[in-house]
């Protein structure tokens, strides 16, 4: 998978991708991701990408011709699969959104600023809007990560043990099961005895019967 991050901030983004399982992923060649600065991208002096909003009112917004020549040049060497908008109007994001995107190809996403982007950027160049949740961020840099770290854990051969994200909250619509680690017994504190047992049968009936009890408790509404 190749992910092409347009923004106004490229030093905000670099650093989720420096660690951990993004980092491997990317070290194993699973993922390839670019950063691409759209101040590269006017002819504008002071570099400037942005303007007042005809009509007036208050906030900048990111004007279309920088953004056309960004995703114009990234077009002309690859098709993409989708030219994702971050913003906090678009969809909300879930897992099974993620899991979708986990088997894209190429993938564009364009981080918004201030006020926005210039609605024609919308109309005409994007194929996907996405919210990380219901609140505004100062820019869609961070839900961009956001974005990235949920889709790029699912890309096969990323996570060591390929069944852990087979077993994450959410997937299934169901919340995951307690987790418990050594010792057994912590200041009179103790592990479920099914756990210790080494019946497999048992132990799994166990993980569904907790998941979908946390999931009716916690998040009746995932259950429909
Ligand atoms: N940009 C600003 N707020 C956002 C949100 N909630 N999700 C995605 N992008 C955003």
């Amino acid at each position: 998978m190749r992910i092409d991050i347009i923004t106004v901030l490229p030093e905000l983004l670099k650093s989720p991708f420096e660690a951990s399982i993004l980092k491997r992923a990317i070290e194993k060649g699973l993922v390839e991701v670019h950063f691409h600065n759209l101040r590269d991208y006017t002819d504008k002096s002071y570099n400037q990408v942005d303007d007042y909003q005809f009509g007036g009112g208050a906030g900048m917004v990111l004007m279309i011709e920088p953004i056309d020549k960004c995703i114009t040049a990234l077009k002309a060497s690859r098709t993409y699969d989708e030219i994702i908008y971050m913003t906090p109007d678009g969809e909300t994001l879930n897992q099974k959104m993620a899991n979708g995107m986990s088997l894209l190809k190429n993938v564009i996403i364009l981080c918004g600023h201030y006020k926005g982007v210039d609605q024609r950027v919308r109309d005409t160049l994007i194929t996907r809007e996405i919210s990380i949740g219901d609140y505004v961020l100062s820019g869609g840099e961070l839900g961009a990560a956001i974005l990235c770290d949920t889709v790029i854990r699912l890309i096969p051969g990323v996570l060591n043990n390929e069944t852990s994200a087979l077993t994450d909250t959410f997937q299934d619509n169901l919340l995951a099961p307690p987790v418990y680690t050594r010792p057994s017994e912590y200041k009179g504190m103790k592990v479920p005895e099914v756990l210790l047992s080494g019946n497999f049968p048992k132990i799994e009936k166990w993980r569904e019967d907790q998941a979908m009890e946390r999931t009716e408790k916690l998040r009746p509404d995932l259950l429909g």
